[in-house]
């Protein structure tokens, strides 16, 4: 009888300890590029604000420079749940839902304002969750900002790059838009870049400056030309199995903080891009190459019919939506 009492009276108090000092929910936040960007700033204050609110409920452990799982590799982990959030760059959704691929038709976008403005709509609202059949949810835009071209040659026109081999991003919008001025694209992951550029493999790439700079981009590419030809953005995404499995209090609370975060991280990656490309300009290893109306203008003839290229997988009524974001 007593040995009974004891051990109800064990479980009870085991039961007891077990719901005061339950294990807290692990959040495993992955993604390819330094801290010093504004993806990496956002993943970093999205940890501090989830573990300063969710005290005990929540850890966030954030993997940044794919020291996880780098491209290639980071959705199948999300899918399989041994990684929660991601937040790849908008050129790397394809096999997922070819809409997304408007991000990378070149010369679409004005400029951030109009990517952000066509975040905002109910069209790009819509393909954030436009991959939930595939357990994939989006919570949310990051801004990094327009993308600029490198390369190992002076470009002031398209047939400046011709012949040379650039790395792309896993994206057929991408590789088609190199094609498009004869250039070579190839396909690469982020975390090879360096050494491909170092080594000879690749000439030159396109990306932000703030991904430049915190890559060292510059130690291996003496001229950039100053293109605004496009954008990266970012998705961050959950899985969605996941996130609708996490107690409504804690996925309200996260999703309340990543909408303060997403206000943040888009505030920030201007500046942060700005301080990027000066920095580069005081390394002194590159010449930055401004380019004329005139010199521009032949970079979007060259590269803009990718834009019929896809417009069946695309939708034109998107292509079109996008378009408007610009006339605001
Ligand atoms: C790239 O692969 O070039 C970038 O999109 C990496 C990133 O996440 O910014």
């Amino acid at each position: 009888m007593l040995k009974t009492t004891v051990k109800a009276l064990a479980c009870a108090l085991s039961l007891t300890a077990g719901l005061a000092f339950a294990d807290p929910i692990t959040i495993k936040f992955a993604h390819v590029v330094a801290d010093n960007t504004p993806k990496g700033q956002g993943a970093l204050l999205f940890k501090k604000l989830a573990e300063e609110r969710l005290p005990g409920k929540v850890k966030v452990e954030v993997y940044p420079n794919s020291s996880l799982y780098g491209d290639g590799k980071e959705m199948e982990a999300l899918l399989l749940g041994d990684v929660h959030m991601l937040a790849p760059s908008l050129a790397k959704f394809e096999h997922y839902n070819k809409g997304i691929q408007i991000y990378d038709l070149p010369f679409l976008f004005d400029d951030i304002e109009a990517v952000d403005r066509f975040q905002a709509s109910p069209q790009g609202q819509k393909l954030l969750s436009s991959m939930e059949d595939k357990g994939i949810t989006g919570l949310a835009y990051w801004h990094n900002g327009m993308k600029q071209l490198s390369s190992n040659k002076a470009m002031h026109e398209p047939k400046d790059a011709r012949g040379l081999k650039f790395r792309v991003q896993a994206s057929n919008v991408l590789d088609e838009q190199f094609k498009a001025i004869r250039a070579n694209p190839r396909k690469m992951s982020f975390s090879e870049v360096y050494q491909g550029l170092q080594t000879g493999v690749v000439n030159g790439t396109e990306n932000t400056w703030s991904n430049y700079y915190s890559q060292k981009v510059h130690e291996v590419q003496p001229y950039f030309t100053h293109s605004e030809h496009g954008v990266i953005d970012y998705m961050v995404i959950t899985n969605t199995k996941f996130w609708k499995g996490l107690p409504d209090d804690v996925r309200g609370e996260l999703k309340t903080i990543m909408d303060e975060v997403t206000v943040e991280v888009n505030r920030q990656a201007d500046d942060l891009n700005r301080e990027a490309r000066d920095a580069i300009a005081k390394a002194g290893t590159s010449e930055i190459i401004e380019l004329t109306p005139e010199q521009r203008a032949k970079w979007r003839e060259a590269m803009q019919p990718v834009w019929k290229k896809f417009e069946g997988e695309i939708g034109k009524e998107l292509i079109e939506a996008a378009q408007a974001s610009n006339q605001q």
